[in-house]
């Protein structure tokens, strides 16, 4: 437990996090393992996961059938670009269920790597769509204060919480 809280400090940089707080303390918790709605550290106390971790694990910890099917398809193909219309079949039939399943209008599935990327897309993606209307001026973004976007350069410009712009917004026209 110790050699990892020297690990940690050493050699892990946490998001949202105070470097200096991280050097003094240590890392506040270090998890070993997660059943169902339960967290355990390495120090045995449990948890209850009541924000899913950070909103991803929907459906629980240590589900057996995510690791099977994860482990079958790692071993058959664990990786392969959509750029360029590269495509293959587990991102084809996700897409095509996702789509069966969401309000009508909404077909076509755009992937990202979690919700900071997916804003950094959306807020490109309406860019694009009044450039190419002719009207490029176009480009105000509206959003709450207080509100929470995401890492990204544009996703944390969006934020509306000072602390994440640093030194000023990254994207901020
Ligand atoms: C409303 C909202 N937008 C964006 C994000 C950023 O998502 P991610 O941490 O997957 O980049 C989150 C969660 O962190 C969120 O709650």
């Amino acid at each position: 437990m110790e050699n990892l809280i020297e690990l940690d400090k050493r050699h892990f940089i946490h998001p949202t996090s105070s470097i200096q707080q991280q050097q003094k303390d240590g890392a506040k918790v270090i998890m070993e393992k997660g059943e169902g709605i339960y967290l355990t550290d390495t120090n045995g106390n449990v948890y209850i996961d009541a924000m899913s971790s950070l909103w991803n694990v929907n459906i629980g910890h240590g589900r057996e059938e995510l690791a099977e099917v994860a482990a079958q398809q790692l071993k058959k193909l664990a990786f392969s670009s959509a750029f360029s219309t590269f495509s293959h079949e587990p991102a084809i039939k996700l897409a095509e269920k996702i789509a069966s399943i969401s309000p009508t209008g909404l077909n076509a599935v755009f992937f990202t790597s979690g919700g900071s990327e997916s804003n950094d897309s959306a807020i490109k993606l309406v860019r694009h769509y009044w450039k190419i209307q002719g009207k490029p001026g176009r480009r105000k973004i509206i959003a709450l204060k207080r509100g929470y976007h995401g890492v990204a350069a544009a996703s944390t410009s969006v934020t509306g919480i000072p602390e994440f712009w640093g030194n000023g917004r990254t994207y901020d026209d």
